[in-house]
């Protein structure tokens, strides 16, 4: 489609979306009357802008989710058991006892923090988020808490967050920690998500989980957040909360952000509980469609369908989609957290590790149009709402259309061509003056002829994208 003809045809669109509810409206910005005040309650939008800087700037992060679940990779008694593969305990109802039997077997020695590090940054991202317990209760790090964890438990005896934050501290990259803090499914009293026919009110399968939850976030959980708030130097700069229940009370919440309070650095998600907000809105594998106008948010997805280690899920997304989502994101002024999944020998599976590379290669030559950079500044929509495809909740899909998107910085225009449109660029309304355009991928920056009127600006193509996923334009503007 001529660029000039989809112009015209998403301002049709961008009425109906003024009806449509899409995701990331307005912040909800009611004061909550915490038990302990957060450092999002005090601080001043001046501090707030200071602390969230060097995350908002990343764009681009690496998840790691990564622990026992990785040696069953999906299949229990010889069965595959469907879902995403660190749910493996819940989903399969293996008993407390088995689940942790599973421990003694696993000596990771294909794990090189090196490896792993170098990767995430041959990829361009500048940040790692790691599960150090995830739901079934394993910690994958060295905790006197409780002795179910890597160094205690099993042959390894090696701390990986440990290594890992060495490793980022050379290298140069911020290091986060993910922590279940609420559900937990070999802690007597830590709560557990339903699957299955588990049975309300503690959707428990094994009576070795039942117990009180204060009791659970008083000697496992809080103590955990303290050894990895206090023992890793000066990581973690993240703490990504997960799946909080109503077990997880303004009262008992507020223990954990007095403890966060005492790192007055630290950036954390909106998955605590207890009605605290935290620091960014975290969209789980999809994009929304405007992002969260005026707030931080991070988009964290999957490389296949699957976030902890399952042998047999080969679905990987193309390098396209995934460079495809990051642009897309830092365009709506998100973050992409985008996931790994090591197998029970520490190795990331080789179609991730390629990915990455590839991604890498992209970010080499292009990455000064997403590293903090802002949203674009046109209202042209991303996409359109499907007449026929639903959402979970019911609301129309919103599909995206993949012909460019733009981002932001002081005195630069970045176009991100997907689809290119032949001889020549239009847009229809730039609320900056241009005084120059090139394509980033071009060495010499040769500048390209353009005009630029009171209906729009055109600026002349070569007849072929200089990169078969995306082109960057590049146009200078006077502010
Ligand atoms: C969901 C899943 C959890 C995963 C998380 C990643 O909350 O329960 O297993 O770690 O998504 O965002």
């Amino acid at each position: 489609m001529k660029l000039t003809h989809y112009a015209a045809t998403l301002t049709l669109l961008a009425s109906s979306f003024a009806h449509a509810q899409l995701a990331g409206s307005k912040p909800d910005t009611t004061p909550v009357n915490h038990p302990v005040k957060s450092i999002q309650d005090t601080e001043t939008p001046a501090q707030r802008d200071a602390r969230m800087a060097w995350w908002r700037a990343a764009r681009f992060g690496m998840f790691i989710h990564w622990g026992l679940y990785s040696i069953p990779a999906g299949t229990w008694d010889g069965k595959q058991v469907p879902g995403i593969g660190e749910w493996i305990m819940n989903r399969a109802s293996i008993p407390v006892a088995d689940y942790k039997a599973l421990a003694p077997q696993f000596n990771p020695t294909g794990f090189s923090a090196h490896d792993i590090v170098a990767l995430a940054k041959s990829a361009g991202m500048k940040y790692i988020v790691i599960t150090s317990k995830h739901h079934d209760g394993f910690a994958m790090f060295d905790s006197k808490a409780d002795p179910f964890n890597i160094v205690a438990a099993t042959p390894f005896h090696r701390d990986p967050l440990k290594e890992l934050a060495e490793e980022c501290r050379k290298q140069g990259i911020k290091l986060g920690f993910y922590y279940s803090q609420d559900q937990d499914w070999t802690a007597p009293g830590a709560a557990a998500l339903k699957t299955g026919d588990h049975q309300p009110p503690t959707f428990h399968w094994d009576k070795a989980q039942d117990g009180d939850f204060a009791t659970y976030l008083h000697t496992k959980a809080i103590p955990q957040l303290k050894e990895l708030l206090t023992n890793y130097g000066d990581s973690p700069a993240v703490i990504w909360f997960d799946t909080p229940t109503k077990d997880m009370t303004p009262e008992l919440a507020s223990e954990i952000v007095a403890l966060m309070n005492q790192h007055p650095n630290l950036i954390w998600n909106n998955r605590l509980g207890g009605t605290y907000k935290g620091d960014t809105e975290t969209p789980e594998q999809y994009i929304p469609a405007n992002g969260f106008p005026g707030e931080d948010w991070e988009s964290c997805m999957t490389m296949n369908d699957t976030w902890g280690y399952k042998s047999y899920d080969t679905n990987f997304k193309s390098t396209e989609t995934i460079l495809r989502n990051l642009i897309d994101i830092s365009s709506k002024g998100g973050n992409y957290l985008l996931n790994i999944g090591p197998d029970s020998h520490g190795v990331v599976p080789p179609p991730e590790a390629e990915r990455l590379r590839e991604v890498g290669k992209w970010m080499d030559v292009n990455s000064e149009a997403i590293y903090g950079t802002s949203p674009t500044l046109f209202t042209t929509p991303t996409g359109e709402l499907s007449a026929t495809e639903k959402e979970k909740s019911g609301k129309p899909k919103f599909v995206p259309t993949w012909n460019w998107r733009s981002t932001t910085a002081p005195n630069k225009v970045y176009i991100e061509i997907f689809h290119w449109p032949g001889a020549s660029f239009h847009l229809d309304k730039l609320p900056r003056k241009v005084t120059g355009a090139y394509l980033l991928a071009d060495k010499t920056h040769k500048f390209l002829k353009f005009t630029q009127t009171d209906s729009g600006i055109d600026v002349q193509l070569p007849s072929a994208a200089l990169d078969p996923i995306a082109t960057v334009l590049v146009l200078k503007t006077a502010d």
